[in-house]
């Protein structure tokens, strides 16, 4: 194993950070570095019409998405099927606001089965819900100083893994909970949640980071309801706080979120068994 690639969905980043960790302790453990570690952010749909190159035994993959209903977002699924892999050890990650994250890891799973990948180890970390606010902070500051360290952990314990097993095809199978069928996805359409206000500058940044071109630049930034995946990006990307989530369903869903999931959850952790 000579490449490193990360290949993920991220809207408002928890993903990409804990990804990102990860890769620090799996690049220590396999002595990989440099330009043979390469990132492939698919967040913005410019990204995802492109096609990458097959992955082969060269290569140690991590894919990782966050939770949406419990699922894999719909646009993060259908990039992921898109891959082709032969002989390539996968390493999958979810990252959720600290409800469940119910089937999405196995969904994950079975997605990186199809293209050929063999999966190795498979983690579900906690992110920032992407609802949260500094009122209503729903796993605000996740993931923290101890998630990561666990990530850095996971990572170089995956490379050790790898080190360790002579014949990826022989490896045990890696079992995630979940269960198929899957529950109910969601797909694209929101209420309308964003309220845009006055101290907007029309700096366009909120346009730039949407993963779903579901901001009209050309009136006055508002939110394209039909094509919102609801990912709050903008939201969080405002450098003037003018992008503002109304009272309304989300909100709502917001506050029940905080209260009914405030316990923090530790992040879980699989490994297939070396062969
Ligand atoms: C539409 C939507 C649905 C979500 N559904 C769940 C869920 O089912 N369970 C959960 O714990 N968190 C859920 N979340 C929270 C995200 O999984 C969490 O905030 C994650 O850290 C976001 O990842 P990102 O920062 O990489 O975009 C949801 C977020 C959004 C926007
Ligand atoms: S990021 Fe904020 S300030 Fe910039 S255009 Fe969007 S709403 Fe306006
Ligand atoms: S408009 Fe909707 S899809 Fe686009 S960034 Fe905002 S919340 Fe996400």
């Amino acid at each position: 194993m000579k490449k490193i690639t990360l290949v993920y969905f991220s809207p408002t980043k928890t993903t990409e950070t804990v990804l990102n960790t990860i890769t620090r302790g799996l690049a220590r453990s396999l002595e990989i570095s440099g330009s043979e570690i390469t990132a492939v952010n698919f967040t913005s749909p410019e990204i995802r019409e492109t096609v990458l190159a097959p992955f082969d035994g060269n290569d140690t993959v991590l894919l990782g998405a966050p939770v949406y209903a419990g699922r894999l977002p719909a646009d993060a699924a259908d990039f992921f099927k898109k891959l082709t892999a032969s002989n390539t050890p996968a390493i999958l990650t979810v990252v959720y606001g600290n409800r469940e994250y119910d089937d999405a890891l196995l969904e994950l799973k079975d997605i990186a089965s199809a293209c050929g990948f063999i999966p190795v180890s498979g983690a579900a970390f906690i992110g920032e819900h992407s609802f949260a606010s500094t009122d209503i902070p729903v796993a605000m500051n996740r993931p923290d100083e101890n998630d990561l360290k666990q990530a850095e952990d996971f990572g170089s314990n995956t490379g050790n893994l790898l080190k360790e097993t002579k014949d990826l095809k022989k490896i045990a199978a890696l079992k995630v909970p979940g269960d198929f069928p899957y529950k109910d996805g969601m797909g694209k359409g929101a209420p309308d949640f964003i309220e845009v206000t006055d101290a907007c500058t029309n700096c366009g940044i909120c346009a730039t980071v949407c993963p779903s071109k579901a901001i009209d630049a050309e009136n006055g930034f508002a939110t394209i309801t039909a094509d919102c995946i609801l990912c709050c990006a903008c939201i969080k990307a405002c450098p003037e706080q003018a992008r503002l989530m109304k009272n309304g369903p989300i909100k709502d869903k917001a506050k029940w979120l905080n209260e009914t999931c405030s316990t923090p959850k530790p992040p879980q952790i699989f490994f297939a068994t070396a062969s």
